[in-house]
């Protein structure tokens, strides 16, 4: 089995390329390393079925040799990185999506979207099952994001009506673990990393939204199940153990040493209120359901990062006084291209 993983320098994508190596796949690694790392997959290099090619999915794309299949993971994901990335963002989504589309129906391979329960937005109806439409601000400060993804979902499900592609769409909720970048906004690597420095431990707003986490092992089995499969989704993949992300930073200050203050500060607009998964498709549609206990993830990753060093500058909170930098401009291709 040969398989192309866009995306698969980042977080998740690491994870998710050991597991098919592991699984005995032949991975191709494709990655231009804008919000990802080559240090995440160095581990893997020394393997002899693992190739890393650094490319931007948003430009041609063609792999050499048979492809079984396509998992698209290729994307900013927190929203320091999408907020700072908007275009790169919105055309990886587009652009990149339609590469990866059209790689995989020249292969004849299985194509995955790894979309995300953004697009389910800051949802009126909870839990979120893959009926509900969602609530969107096609606007606001995430919209580059979600309606990214809300896009890729369109063109992924026009090109399985239109050429027949083995397409499937996975939305993903909030998921933790090992590799997290210290510095991307999120939740678990910003708590983690304030904790464990003894500085005030960042919980945006009142503390009581709540979110839903899933620790990646977790969530790299489902997108393999799915992977594995000819169902055209979305199915949900998620952690339906939903907390308030005041609980979530006392359990991270305990995992670390129960030292570290909590402070508040101000909420992102459009910042979700709830977020919990129903997973009743994929337990029926895949046979899957998330196993790991959350104090026992959060506790091996907060080991992970007490093994690295620690910037010694405070963290922004999580998604909360965020700067865009400029963003490079972005080539799109020409109609017809
Ligand atoms: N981690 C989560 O909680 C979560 C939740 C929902 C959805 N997702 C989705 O899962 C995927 C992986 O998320 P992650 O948390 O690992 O993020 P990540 O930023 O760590 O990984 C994304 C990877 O995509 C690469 N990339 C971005 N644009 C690219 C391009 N144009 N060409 C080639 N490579 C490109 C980046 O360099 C990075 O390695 C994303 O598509 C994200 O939207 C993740």
């Amino acid at each position: 089995m040969r398989v192309v993983v866009a995306g698969g320098a980042g977080f998740v994508g690491s994870h998710l390329c050991e597991r098919l190596l592991a699984d005995g796949a032949e991975v191709v690694c494709v990655d231009n390393f804008l919000t990802g790392r080559p240090g995440n997959v160095d581990p893997l290099r020394a393997h002899g079925a693992f190739r890393l090619l650094r490319r931007d999915v948003t430009g041609p794309l063609d792999i050499a040799g048979p492809v079984d299949a396509v998992l698209h993971l290729a994307s900013p994901a927190s929203p320091v990185d999408y907020r700072a990335l908007p275009l790169e963002t919105l055309a990886v989504g587009s652009v990149g999506t339609g590469r990866l589309l059209d790689l995989a129906r020249r292969k004849g391979a299985r194509f995955v979207l790894a979309s995300t329960s953004e697009v389910y937005g800051d949802p009126q109806v909870h839990p979120q099952a893959e009926q509900y439409w969602g609530h969107v601000n096609p606007v606001g400060p995430r919209s580059m994001y979600d309606e990214a993804k809300r896009f890729a979902e369109a063109l992924t499900t026009a090109h399985r009506a239109t050429h027949g592609t083995r397409t499937g769409i996975v939305r993903i909720f909030n998921t933790y673990g090992p590799r997290m970048r210290a510095d991307d906004g999120r939740a678990v690597p910003t708590f983690v990393t304030q904790a464990l420095a003894d500085r005030p431990v960042t919980v945006a707003g009142d503390g009581s939204q709540t979110r839903s986490l899933c620790h990646v092992d977790d969530l790299v089995d489902g997108l393999v199940r799915m992977m594995s499969r000819e169902h055209p989704g979305p199915v949900n993949l998620g952690n339906p153990h939903e907390l308030t992300m005041l609980e979530l930073a006392r359990l991270v200050v305990r995992l670390c040493g129960g030292t570290a203050p909590i402070t508040f500060v101000p909420r992102p607009p459009d910042d979700p209120s709830v977020r919990r998964p129903d997973v009743t498709v994929a337990r029926e549609l895949l046979d899957w359901q998330p196993r790991v206990e959350l104090a026992d993830g959060l506790a091996r990753t907060v080991a992970w990062f007490r093994e690295r060093p620690v910037p010694p500058r405070p963290g922004p909170g999580y998604g909360a006084g965020l700067v865009p930098r400029q963003s490079a401009p972005v080539q799109l291709p020409a109609a017809g291209t």
